[in-house]
């Protein structure tokens, strides 16, 4: 193995400095190999100065830092691309160019750090020829064939945080506080930090919710004399029979941006159950900053995974955490279907054993 490349695409993750380091100093120190960086994600390779040398030094100090030094983007599909034709704007399918040149820089392997969507691409160039090796990132845990991707563990940290502090300020006002969480259709962000954190109410895309049975909740524990109480919500998460609430619609190139639903369950809240509420958007302070120390122990495993995948020709596959071993499973069967929370998995049946409402409870008495 004399070449590889790794480029960081979709959106930022805590971690993805930690696999940047890992891949160049495995390829540097157990194999001797040149590694290139491709700035941008897969735009990277469409601009002249978008493909870097990573040496030992270049990755030195980052372990510890958010973001990626690579810099990321989830808006560029070589498969769906937005260009400018004669004053026009259209959607091109570039993808040949992006083998191209991937041809001529002469990799032995491509790595790709990502999420579902980066890694689809990836996978449909593995199919065009490219050789192909995946290392699945996303703070919202989302991708099939792992138990875990990196940033999620630094995801859920952060939103404890916040409940946390949430906890003290709806108490000292005897108010209904309700989080908005990211994890885009799958629940495991506001799951993990809801029980963490002592949430009250969680709500979750795969439970569809009844704001009457939140109501309920919230009633019960007031009459109770608990004034105050702490709901999370994921922000894919829906009444029963409704669709999921956008602030942005999509198109071709840009995915639907999900938001606004912890603005309607506090409006609920507000006029229907009688309490007042404020509502907190957690937003992008998930994904920013210092990653955790598992987040960086899963980012550094699946990086010198990678290289040595690489370096055993698996092309097509990708790295995952299974049974708590650094294993690689075929990029097709990962990606066959996207992975979301089990709602009869034993954090869910604890969770409501324990009292906490998913929204779904035709009565509430605990
Ligand atoms: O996939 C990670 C994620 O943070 C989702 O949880 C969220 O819905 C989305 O990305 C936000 O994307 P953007 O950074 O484009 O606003």
């Amino acid at each position: 193995m004399k070449r590889i490349a790794i480029l960081t695409g979709g959106g930022d993750a805590p971690g993805l400095n930690a696999v940047l380091r890992a891949v160049v100093r495995t390829a540097i120190g157990e194999y001797d190999c040149e590694v290139l960086g491709i700035r941008q994600g897969y735009e990277g390779l469409l601009n002249d100065d978008g493909v870097i040398p990573l040496e030992w030094r270049t990755v030195s100090g980052i372990l510890h830092q958010g973001g990626t030094i690579l810099g990321a983007a989830n808006r560029g599909n070589p498969f769906a691309r937005k260009v400018e034709r004669d004053g026009e704007t259209v959607i091109e399918d570039v993808s040949d160019e992006i083998v191209a040149a991937i041809k001529a820089l002469e990799l032995d392997a491509l790595l790709v750090a990502g999420g579902d969507g980066t890694l689809r691409i990836a996978r449909e160039l593995y199919d065009k020829g490219v050789p192909v090796i995946g290392i699945p990132k996303t703070i919202d845990n989302d991708v099939g064939g792992t138990e875990r991707t990196f940033g999620f563990d630094t995801a859920v940290s952060i939103a404890t945080e916040a409940i946390d502090r949430l906890h003290t300020t709806a108490e000292s006002h005897h108010r209904v506080m309700i989080l908005e969480l990211m994890g885009r259709d799958a629940g495991f962000i506001t799951l993990h930090a809801g029980m963490s954190g002592g949430a009250d109410v969680i709500l979750i895309p795969e439970i569809p919710f009844y704001f009457e049975a939140i109501c309920n909740k919230v009633q019960a524990r007031r009459d109770r004399g608990r004034n105050a109480s702490i709901i999370v919500v994921s922000e894919g998460a829906h009444p029963h029979g409704e669709q999921q609430v956008f602030s942005r619609a999509g198109d071709e190139v840009y995915t639907a941006r999900l938001g606004g639903i912890g603005f309607a369950v506090g409006k609920f809240i507000e006029s229907v159950c009688k309490a007042e509420s404020r509502v907190t958007v957690l937003g992008h302070i998930q994904r920013g900053g210092t990653p955790t120390a598992y987040d960086r122990w899963l980012a550094t495993r699946f990086g010198a995974g990678a290289v040595r995948l690489a370096a055993q020709e698996r092309y097509g596959h990708m790295m995952a955490l299974q049974c708590g071993a650094i294993v690689d499973t075929p990029l097709a069967e990962a990606l066959a279907e996207p992975k979301v929370v089990n709602i009869n998995s034993d954090a869910v049946v604890t969770a409501r054993g324990m009292g906490i409402a998913f929204g779904d409870e035709v009565s509430t008495t605990k």
